[in-house]
């Protein structure tokens, strides 16, 4: 995946590698992305830019050996400058950016690329300060990354990752695209909970106009109750002077400067009683709560935390949906699998029940398995290499093996049985599984995806569908080995009483629903759908540890930089 690489054309017998349509220079990828790893263009002229990943200084003829990235594929080009060539620039220097013209050769016997860039021409050199540039120490921990979030992407981790990213959201569309679902935008602000958990982060204009409220009061504080009786009394006293005057038949002439004195006063008073009125920090109701109908939706509003709930409007009209964009939890979790801003798909889909509902999520999965398998080996196996060996047999695994399907109810029965682990959450019906329990379904009992559905009722949101034990909801989650929970989905409640009790018996008002349960008043429909976590599917693909370096731009509890 990653940039579009031109059609090559053909001159006379030879392929010509094509320029990138947009910025002319080849990508790296067109010459050693080829099957025959850029034999076969040997021979020809052509300009390419990058970074320089590391670079020496070589011999008297060889000015420089460099080797450059342009982050079309994981691979380096290798570039020979000559000493006539560079003159006097710093090439070498790790993170200096090259754009430079010449021909494509065969290197010496004995090294491991099938082609190199001799270089004719130098276009461009973008210099790097070597005491200041944090980068160029040789292997960075991810960790330390983190903390220069603008330079990570020249990374090969990073930009690995970054590949990937684009190759799933790809993955995703195409998925769904072919199945007849229709991508739908619902909002990111937001005046409903999706799932009633209370971590929502609030939009609002109050804060900042507190603050100007704050500066102004500072500015000009108020007047005493005293001054504004004054401004008071001499509207009065200059109304009772215009008045007397009028009453004496004088002319216009003789009363119009005592009619201004009068204005003037009247505007003095109402001036100081407006900022009498004036009040520092936020609008308050009469009880002292604070008030919304002054914020900028005239109401409370939140970042969503899911898009499920809008997204059903669609799909009880337009059949097959799914939503892909950012969410937002403002939970405080400092673990390796959540975020306060993630992407996450949810598909939606009428006329469906819960086991249609898993099929739909294990075929997804599987085919983005599949994809990455098909589109992105080499970053695959070059992250494999470094992080975790196991991650391409885990995506072939993934790709051609069943997942498993227990109900919620077996699940606990077997780890109940567990007695060579110790769980540091005792395991009981009705618990909530923790990330522990779960990993040991997948990773340790049946070794490969595992769906688990029938839940309590109690441990769920309000809007999955009651099952006819009572005791249990048509929910299911998706765990695989690594992450754990990497899908959450259910069949929705479609009906209007049921929803309507679930609502109450979980203390959720229902005046923010009214909107949601009018889908069961008219028209309602059995349907299902599910969350993926597109994060957590990254990091599943790609074997890292922790969540953070599989977005480009993390924000957890204290930390939302740049
Ligand atoms: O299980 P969740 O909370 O389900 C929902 O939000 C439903 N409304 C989805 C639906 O039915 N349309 O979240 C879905 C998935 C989880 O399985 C997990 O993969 C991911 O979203 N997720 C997170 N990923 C990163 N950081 C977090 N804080 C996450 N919280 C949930
Ligand atoms: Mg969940």
């Amino acid at each position: 995946m990653g940039p579009t690489e031109g059609a090559p054309s053909v001159a006379g017998e030879r392929e010509m590698v094509a320029n990138s349509k947009y910025s002319g220079r080849v990508f790296i990828k067109a010459i050693l992305g080829r099957p025959d790893e850029g034999v076969g263009l040997i021979g020809q002229k052509v300009t390419v830019g990058g970074w320089v990943k590391t670079g020496r200084v070589m011999g008297k003829t060889t000015s420089a050996f460099l080797e450059v990235n342009d982050g079309s594929c994981v691979a380096n080009l290798q570039v020979l400058v000559d000493a006539n060539v560079a003159a006097e620039k710093q090439l070498t220097l790790t993170g200096t950016s090259v754009l430079v013209e010449g021909e494509l050769v065969k290197p010496p016997e004995g090294k491991n690329q099938k082609v190199e860039l001799l270089v004719e021409n130098i276009l461009h050199v973008g210099t790097v300060n070597a005491a200041k540039y944090p980068i160029a120490k040789g292997k960075l921990s991810l960790e330390s990354l983190r903390s220069q979030l603008h330079l990570r992407a020249r990374t090969n981790t990073i930009s690995c990752v970054a590949r990937i990213r684009h190759a799933l959201a790809v993955a995703t569309h195409t998925f769904f695209d072919k199945n007849g679902f229709m991508w739908v935008h619902t909002p990111i602000i937001t005046t409903s909970d999706c799932e009633g958990a209370g971590e929502m982060f609030q939009v609002t204009t109050l804060f900042s106009e507190a603050e100007r409220r704050d500066k102004e009061y500072a500015a000009h504080p108020p007047p005493s109750e005293a001054d504004v009786d004054a401004a008071k009394a001499d509207v009065l006293e200059k109304g009772d002077i215009v008045k007397k005057m009028k009453e004496e038949k004088k002319s216009k002439k003789e009363i119009e400067p005592s009619v201004q004195a009068l204005m003037k006063a009247k505007e003095l008073a109402a001036q100081l009683e407006a900022q009498a009125s004036l009040k520092p920090g936020l609008p308050r109701k009469e009880g002292g709560e604070v008030d919304y109908a002054a914020d900028f939706f005239a109401r409370q509003a939140f970042l969503t935390v899911s898009g499920q709930l809008q997204v059903e409007t669609f799909a009880c009209a337009l059949s097959n949906v799914y939503t892909f964009g950012p969410t937002f939890r403002a939970e405080n979790s400092h673990t390796t699998r959540h975020l306060a801003e993630f992407w996450m798909i949810e598909p939606e889909i009428a006329f469906a029940d819960l086991e249609d509902d898993m099929n739909c999520a294990e075929d997804y999965v599987r085919f983005m398995c599949q994809w990455l398998l098909d589109h992105c080996l080499d970053d695959m196996m070059f992250l494999s290499k470094m992080y975790d060996k196991s991650a391409v047999d885990r995506l072939r695994m993934v790709a051609s093996t069943p997942f498993k399907r227990i109900t919620y109810t077996e699940a606990v029965e077997e780890l109940e049985k567990v007695t060579s682990k110790k769980f540091e959450n005792k395991v009981e019906w009705g618990i909530d599984l923790a990330s522990e329990h779960e990993r040991y379904l997948t990773e340790e009992i049946y070794k490969k995806p595992v769906i688990v559905y029938n839940y309590p009722k109690d441990i769920k949101a309000f809007y999955m569908r009651l099952n006819d034990d009572g005791k249990t909801v048509a929910a299911m989650d998706v765990l695989v080995p690594k992450v754990g929970e990497l899908v959450g989905g259910s069949q929705r409640e479609e009906r209007l009483d049921v929803l309507e009790r679930r609502l109450t018996e979980m203390n959720l008002p229902m005046e923010p629903y009214e909107w949601y349960l009018d889908l069961r008043r008219h028209g309602t429909v059995k349907h299902a759908g599910f969350g993926l976590g597109f994060e957590r599917m990254i990091l599943f693909a790609t074997g890292l540890e922790n969540i953070r370096d599989v977005i480009p731009f993390p924000r957890y509890p204290g930390k939302a930089e740049l």
